[in-house]
Order: C-alpha cells, then sequence, then structure tokens
C-alpha cells in the first residue's frame, strides 16, 4: 500500500473501510452501476458531506436532471442544495442540452451538430465551464452524472474512445477529486470492460442481484489506485438518509 496517497472521506457510512480511508484525492473515479442502483444517490451523498462535514465545496454537472427537479429530489434525504448554493459552497452546472434527450431534439430540428470538432467542442466548453466554476467556489469534489448521457452523440466507436480519453485527461488535470457515472453494460465475469475504465483511478461498481428469490443490493470496489482496497462483492442499501455500505458482510446468505 503506497502510505504517501491521500484519501478523502465519502461520507458514506462503511464505503471508506473498503478503501483503507476513501477515495484518492484528485482523482477521478468510475461509479458504474445498472438503472436504479443509486449511482447519483452516492455521488450526491459523497458531494453533500464534502460541503457539510468535511469543509469541501462541490460541483455537480448534471445531464439527466435539470436543476429544480434534483434539488426538491434531493430533499427526501435531508439534502438541502439551495441553501449550500445560497452559502457559497455548492454550484450546479446544468449540462442537460448536452444530454441524449437535446439530441433528440437536435435530430428532429435537423440542428445536430455533425462534425468531431463539433462535438467535441461541446465537451470542451463544459470542461472550461467547470473549470471556472470550481476556482469561482475553490471546490475540491465534483460529479458528473452520467457519462453515458454525455457520450450518447459520440455514435462512432473511435470517436467516443477519443473524446473519453480527451476528457479524462482534462479532468485529472482540475485537481479536485471527480466522481462519474456511468451504466453497467453487462452483468458477470464476462462484463466487458469498457476503454473509461482503464483511464480513470478507481472504480466502484454497484448492482442489483438476484439471490434466492429476492433482489440485494452489492457494491464491489474494483480498483483504486494506490490504495489497498477489499474487493469483495458487499451488500448495501438506500434510505432515507441515503446509501450505507455493510464491508464486513457477505451479499450471499449464509447457511
Ligand atoms: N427516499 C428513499 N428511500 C429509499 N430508497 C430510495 C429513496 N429515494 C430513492 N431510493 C432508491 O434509490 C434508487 C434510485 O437511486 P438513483 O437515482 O441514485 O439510481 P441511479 O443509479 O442514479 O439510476 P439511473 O440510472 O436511473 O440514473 C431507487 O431505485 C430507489 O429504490
Ligand atoms: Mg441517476
Amino acid at each position: 500500500m503506497n502510505k504517501l496517497t491521500e484519501t478523502v472521506p465519502t461520507g458514506v457510512p462503511g464505503l471508506d473501510e473498503l478503501m483503507s480511508g476513501g477515495f484518492p484525492k484528485g482523482r477521478v473515479i468510475l461509479v458504474i452501476g445498472g438503472p436504479g442502483t443509486g449511482k447519483t444517490v452516492l455521488t450526491t451523498q459523497f458531494l453533500y458531506k464534502g460541503i457539510t462535514d468535511f469543509n469541501e465545496n462541490g460541483i455537480i454537472v448534471s445531464l439527466d436532471e435539470g436543476k429544480n427537479h434534483f434539488y426538491s429530489e434531493m430533499l427526501n434525504f435531508g439534502w438541502d442544495f439551495k441553501k449550500a448554493e445560497e452559502e457559497g459552497k455548492f454550484a450546479f452546472v446544468d449540462a442537460t442540452r448536452l444530454s441524449r434527450v437535446a439530441m433528440l431534439k437536435e435530430k428532429m430540428m435537423k440542428t445536430e451538430s455533425s462534425s468531431l470538432r463539433g462535438k467535441s467542442l461541446e465537451v470542451d466548453k463544459l470542461v472550461e465551464e467547470l473549470q471556472a466554476k470550481i476556482k469561482h467556489i475553490n471546490a475540491k469534489r465534483v460529479i458528473i452524472d452520467s457519462l453515458a448521457a454525455l457520450f450518447y452523440r459520440f455514435t462512432d466507436a473511435t470517436e467516443r474512445r477519443t473524446a473519453g480519453v480527451d476528457l479524462i485527461e482534462a479532468l485529472s488535470d482540475l485537481g479536485v477529486t471527480i466522481l462519474i457515472t456511468t451504466e453497467l453494460s453487462q452483468l458477470g465475469l464476462e462484463r466487458k470492460i469498457s476503454d473509461e475504465e482503464f483511464l480513470v483511478h478507481g472504480v466502484v461498481i454497484m448492482q442489483t442481484l438476484f439471490i434466492g428469490g429476492t433482489t440485494s443490493r452489492g457494491m464491489q470496489v474494483e480498483k483504486m489506485r494506490g490504495v489497498s482496497v477489499n474487493p469483495n462483492l458487499v451488500p448495501y442499501t438506500i434510505d432515507r438518509t441515503g446509501i450505507e455500505v455493510f464491508p464486513t458482510m457477505s451479499i450471499f446468505r449464509e447457511k
């Protein structure tokens, strides 16, 4: 274990125990999971607890939902982002214009930017906007929710890979701890490993499993560069206070 790697507490009970203290500071971490597994809740909890418990300001770049909807949804967990914003500790970057829905609308209006340069420019502009916001509120934590929505516009596999490399490189240079959510393409051992997984510094996988007639939620820290990890698949729950991980329990029922 490299003791020189500084970590930041995740704010998610039990999760730090899987990673000897937390996420590697200033690095890019991918949170992968299927629909409804809790990617938005997990990353938002990391951001909110950063603000309230660890004195680290935060920014969310949301491609999936607008600000008002996000604020009201997160109030269900007791997380008051409006207040955090008013105190200058939080900023919301609405990037829904770059999402899949926006793309479909562009297609219908035939205003879609078809050149690769045009598409990359959109992503570059987003990184610039993010950079300015980070400076402005002195942010230490950023989440991008989700990469799948951002990359929907790159239909060609090579274009998408290039954009992914460029984006992750640009984000690595920002000096803040970044969580990026993305969709799980396939479950199980033969799961296709995406290019992004090789590029980022850490990968957390969230799954809903069907075991013995019931569904269970399982989390796994697949990799975390510079930090020793417990790579077991362990249970987690989502309730009114957010996510809790049970690092010493097994997802498979003991007999
Ligand atoms: N107040 C709550 N109490 C308990 N569970 C909740 C609460 N709010 C949401 N959930 C659970 O959290 C899940 C949604 O989590 P979240 O939106 O973070 O998933 P996601 O992985 O981001 O999904 P998507 O891929 O659709 O964006 C739901 O499946 C629901 O079961
Ligand atoms: Mg989500």
